[in-house]
């Protein structure tokens, strides 16, 4: 394994190591992601002895350019070197309390340190002592593991997540990542230890979910959240819309597969986290707004509005952001209907230019989202709403070049209004303001300075205001 330890800095943490006489291993992430042939910038170090003290002389050796820091109460240090990161810390023996994730820590040998971690792929190790040097220390399988796209706990898994039950959420995450399979035995574990979820941060929850959403094929970890019992405890909005019910024979669509289809769609054009927590979120109203109704079948009225206004909730409990990345979800989630909607009436300008208006510069997203929506199995149905689609898409471009509404703001202000008609700030003043909103939405006159000053005077008189 030695080609894979070619970096200068493996010569010096070697030379380090052999000067104090310790033993010392790469282990962990790093070790698994060379056989992935995933690009890796943090190395775990670990050494049978003072992670700290190794640390200060390996630093010593890369000189000025390196950055050294100490954590004293943890046992471990950090040294940076360019976008390199190194982590020391000494072999460690650990055992933790129920309620707790604070482990009580001994020194320990490196199988006591292989023991304690999460995956067999994270616990492979390569010898970095130089007689010895890329030597593959592999307990548990890992490499075998690896190449069947296995994740499996070194430990019964019991005893694993219950040392660490975020550990549960991060099996999952790896799935999702590197589509691997739980081991049975794993699985069936999360499926016993799924309620000790709940002595984990939010924040460290919600960081592997954010982990599975930038996967490449997100619903892979949420059907595992689902099928392991997690995502009730942690996401029950979510679980909610499982399932699909008959009545008079009339069905509708699972929409928890829906929203994953969706999803997996929408993954394939766009990185944006946000967007794609948008298609995670977008049908999110339907269960509380579901109606069955003798003529029209099953409906979903406003589901688009229930859903926005439930997104608040959902983001302060998670713990994720309520800032203007939240608010981008909702508009993303309360509009996401509108060009589906368009593009089977007939697309007038008036149509597009309200669009365009309510979307402001998040058109393109949302024209990502609703394509990704269509989940028909029906080819026709399918190629239907794709041309219809590209036309909502030329359209929209045509009225932009033409109207520039995209971030339109009314080209007369409120003050002049008051000014011109001696009002004081009142319901009418925004009233006028409104129409003339509209009427350069509607195609009524164009969105110019002059025809709107010539518009107000029309709705004051109009209003008797003059
Ligand atoms: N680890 C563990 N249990 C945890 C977290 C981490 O056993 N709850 C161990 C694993 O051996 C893991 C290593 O610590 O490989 C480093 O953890 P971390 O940097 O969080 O994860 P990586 O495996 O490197 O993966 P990623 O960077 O994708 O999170």
């Amino acid at each position: 394994m030695k080609e894979f330890l070619k970096d200068k800095v493996f010569e010096l943490i070697s030379e380090a190591a052999d000067e104090q006489q310790q033993e010392c291993y790469v282990i962990g992430g790093f070790v698994r992601d060379i056989f992935l042939k995933r690009p890796s910038k943090d190395i775990d170090v670990v050494v049978v002895g003072s992670g700290i003290e190794l640390a200060e002389r390996v630093a010593k050796k890369l000189g000025k350019k390196a950055k050294i820091t100490v954590f004293k109460n943890f046992g471990t240090a950090q040294v940076k070197l360019n976008e390199l990161e190194v982590e020391f810390v000494g072999a460690r023996k650990e055992s933790y309390q129920r309620d707790s994730r604070k482990p009580i820590v001994e020194n320990g040998t490196l199988e006591d340190d292989q023991n304690r971690r999460d995956f067999t792929i994270n616990a492979l190790a390569l010898c970095l002592n130089k007689d010895r040097f890329g030597e593959l220390i592999d307990p548990f399988g890992g490499l075998e593991d690896l190449k069947n796209f296995v994740i499996r706990t070194p430990l019964s898994p019991d005893i694993t997540f219950s040392d660490d039950p975020l550990r549960m959420m991060r099996g999952i995450r790896f799935a999702a990542q590197l589509n691997f399979f739980l081991e049975i035995n794993t699985f069936e574990a999360i499926e016993r230890n799924k309620a000790r979820i709940e002595i984990i941060s939010k924040e460290r929850i919600v960081d592997e979910l954010n982990k599975i959403m930038q996967s490449r094929k997100p619903s892979v970890g949420f059907i595992l959240l689902e099928k392991t019992g997690l995502l009730e405890l942690i996401f029950p909005e979510l679980l909610a819309l499982k399932g699909a019910e008959t009545k008079d024979g009339v069905g509708h669509k699972d929409n928890f597969y829906h929203t994953l289809a969706v999803l997996d769609n929408l993954c394939q054009h766009t990185d944006k986290l946000w967007l794609r927590w948008s298609a995670l979120l977008h049908d999110i109203g339907k269960p509380r707004t579901k109606k069955f109704d003798s003529r029209l079948g099953w409906t979903f009225h406003n589901h688009n509005f229930v859903g926005e206004k439930m997104i608040p909730e959902i983001f302060r409990r998670m713990k994720l952001p309520t800032n203007e990345k939240m608010k981008y979800v909702q508009k993303m989630v309360t509009l996401h209907m509108r060009p589906i909607v368009l593009s089977e009436d007939e697309v007038t300008d008036s149509a597009i230019r309200r669009l365009l208006f309510d979307a402001g510069d998040d058109i393109d997203d949302l024209m990502k989202l609703c394509e990704a929506d269509i989940t028909s199995k029906n080819p026709d149905k399918v190629k239907k709403f794709r041309s219809n689609f590209q036309l909502v898409r030329q359209k929209l471009k045509e009225i932009e070049e033409k109207d520039r509404v995209r971030n339109f703001q009314p080209p007369v202000s409120g003050q002049e209004i008051m000014e011109t008609f001696h009002l004081p700030a009142s319901a009418i003043v925004g009233d006028i303001k409104m129409r003339i909103k509209d009427a350069i939405l509607d195609g009524i006159i164009p969105n110019e300075y002059d025809a709107a000053r010539v518009y107000m005077f029309k709705v004051a008189k109009e209003l008797g205001l003059q």
